[in-house]
């Protein structure tokens, strides 16, 4: 088969770096085109020589010249690009089969959404695209034949555990709920008391994934899988009563598919996110990923229980913001995105994260969103009544 032509964007991150360790392993079955960061500069122009990527794109344009100079120090050829324009640019090539979206946040929509207008196979890790513009992202990818494969280890096991042939009826095909596991995150058992005290160090200290800062707080508060419960109903057509959320503090089994006849398909594999994305970049293929294999006599039991939703009311507003539609998603995306960092800025408590979402939802006027401008607009709203919030948060907890 003729190689395959990949461009990351975010390939300085967690999925981004697991993306081309896969990668390596095939060198005759895919190639670079494009490799894409914010910031780390020294570890992209690393990346573009080690994988001789035609292009490399910085996310902000005044880091390239830094850029250039990094690139020529380790000799290699890749084009510079700078910028939104610049990500687009590289994800329409026509060299680009497919586009790996692993950039965090709000900041990956127009990259993402530009890929499945180009028609490009979409691997999507970037989730929260999808909760802020889920709509838009079926319509567009329909619209241009384009494909998403999902990259978030959960959905990735929900496509794994569907059948083949689905076609966006989950009824038709006789599927009564989709059930997304969640670890619980570190604080899963944690006294009430103590919630209030966790330092950033401890929510990013996940138990069983190693992943960007940003998620692991998102996990740390279940905020992220109220996330994924929404890129479930984009990404499936769901209704939110066929979308469950299980604890399952192992994180074995990634989700499951709960059919008409009482069978319940699950995917198993150990936290690695190399599986998902080596089953998203080869798919229909399967291909080897490098990851540990489950030795299932060594799982001495494999538990589930129910989301606690008082003590972890991320997934609760999650729920709420779907039900409400329109903006509130978008809302509760911003919100939940600026308190993660004020959080991780040691300027408000873990426990301030929900409380800082809930009165963000609370104080936005309710709006339809129809097209991408209704979705950024919606953004900076969010972002602007958070930061308020956060001010005055701070100034309580001062
Ligand atoms: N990590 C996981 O295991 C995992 C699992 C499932 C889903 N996901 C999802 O995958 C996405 C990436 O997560 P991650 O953990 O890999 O994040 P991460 O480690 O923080 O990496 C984020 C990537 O995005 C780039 N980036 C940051 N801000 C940007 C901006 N404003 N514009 C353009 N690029 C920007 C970063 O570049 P610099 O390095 O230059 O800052 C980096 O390449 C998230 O949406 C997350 O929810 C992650």
């Amino acid at each position: 088969m003729d190689s395959q032509g990949i461009t990351i964007l975010g390939s300085t991150g967690s999925v981004g770096r697991s993306t081309l360790d896969v990668i390596a392993q095939h060198p005759n079955r895919f190639h670079i085109v494009a490799l894409t960061a914010h910031r780390n500069i020294e570890l992209l122009a690393e990346q573009c020589h080690a994988f001789n990527a035609g292009f490399a794109v910085t996310a902000d344009p005044e880091n390239e010249r830094a850029l250039q100079t990094a690139l020529k120090e380790r000799g290699a050829n890749a084009q510079v690009l700078s910028g939104t324009e610049g990500l687009e640019e590289v994800v329409a090539l026509p060299e680009t089969n497919a586009v790996m979206a692993a950039i965090v946040g709000a900041a990956g929509l127009r990259s993402s959404l530009h890929a499945a207008r180009s028609g490009k196979r979409l691997l999507l890790a970037n989730k929260e695209s999808m909760v802020i513009a889920g709509e838009l992202f079926a319509q567009t990818a329909s619209e241009n034949n384009g494909v998403i494969i999902p990259v978030d280890s959960e959905h990735n096991a929900l496509f794994q555990a569907l059948p083949e042939r689905f076609n966006g009826d989950l009824e038709a095909c006789g599927v009564e709920q989709l059930i997304l596991t969640a670890s619980g995150g570190p604080f899963l058992d944690t006294p009430d008391a103590e919630l209030a005290d966790i330092t950033p160090e401890q929510a990013c200290d996940h138990p069983n994934w190693d992943m960007g800062r940003k998620i692991s707080v998102d996990s740390a508060t279940l905020v992220n899988k109220g996330l994924e419960v929404i890129e479930a109903k984009w990404l499936f057509n769901a209704r939110p009563d066929q979308i469950k959320v299980v604890i399952h503090p192992q994180s074995i089994v990634h989700s499951m598919v709960a059919y008409r006849d009482g069978s319940v398909i699950a995917q198993l594999g150990m936290p690695d996110m190399r599986t998902p994305i080596a089953h998203a970049l080869a798919w229909p293929a399967r291909i080897e990923a490098g990851v540990q294999r489950l030795h299932l006599p060594d799982l001495s039991r494999l538990e589930f229980r129910q989301p606690d939703l008082q003590r972890f009311p991320g997934l609760k507003l999650a729920y709420s913001a779907l039900a409400a539609g329109g903006n509130a998603p978008v809302i509760l995306n911003a919100a939940n995105e600026c308190a993660v960092q004020a959080f991780l800025d040691r300027r408000i408590r873990f426990t301030d994260i929900p409380v800082l979402i809930e009165q963000s939802l609370q104080m936005a006027a309710w709006q339809q969103i129809h097209e991408l401008d209704d979705v950024l607009e919606a953004d900076r709203t969010g972002r602007e009544l958070a930061q308020q919030e956060i001010q005055s948060m701070e100034h309580n907890n001062a």
